[in-house]
């Protein structure tokens, strides 16, 4: 297994839309054990492959609070999704920025497994909202596109004063 470096907001390729599994293969698995273990080396509670610069749909996800269940959602999609919540949204793209999001509270998605077996998942909470967040990457899309444009100026100037400072 290896950690993968993961890229930081505004760069361009988040911006990527993925593209769907079509195989899954000894090369997909390798992905997301490198995946699930620079997640929880972050640590963080979910990374979509887009930010790892891979662009296939694949996310992987782990809510629990002792990190024992690791969740793989290879083309997920996203069905039914009911009411709504406002949660404090982080990402591992987004160093140090935690922000408000209005997300689905109930979701239904369909994904495959790491067998390529097609599964239905009925998620609601902080994994549905996890669900959404990963999905979102996946078409390109970063938690911070969600906020006001004062603010999203806001957080580019300081991902840049903070890329500054680290090089
Ligand atoms: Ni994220």
């Amino acid at each position: 297994m290896a950690l993968l470096p993961i890229l930081r907001f505004p760069d361009p390729r988040l911006k990527k839309v993925a593209t769907l599994v079509t195989r899954i293969d000894e090369g997909t698995r390798k992905l997301v054990a490198d995946m699930a273990e620079t997640m929880y080396e972050a640590p963080g509670i979910g990374l979509a492959a887009t930010q790892v610069d891979v662009h296939q749909r694949i996310v992987v996800i782990d809510v629990s609070e002792d990190k024992s269940d690791l969740q793989v959602f290879i083309n997920p999609t996203l069905g039914q999704c009911e009411g709504s919540q406002v949660g404090e949204e982080g990402c591992l793209s987004v160093p140090g920025i935690y922000d408000k999001v209005e997300r689905s509270e109930r979701v239904t998605v369909s994904y495959l497994d790491l067998d390529g077996k097609q599964q239905k998942l009925e998620a609601e909470g902080l994994l549905a909202v996890c669900i959404q967040h990963e999905i979102d990457h996946l078409n390109g899309t970063v938690f911070v596109d969600h906020l006001s444009l004062l603010k999203q100026t806001r957080i580019k100037n300081k991902m840049a004063k903070q890329a500054r400072v680290t090089a």
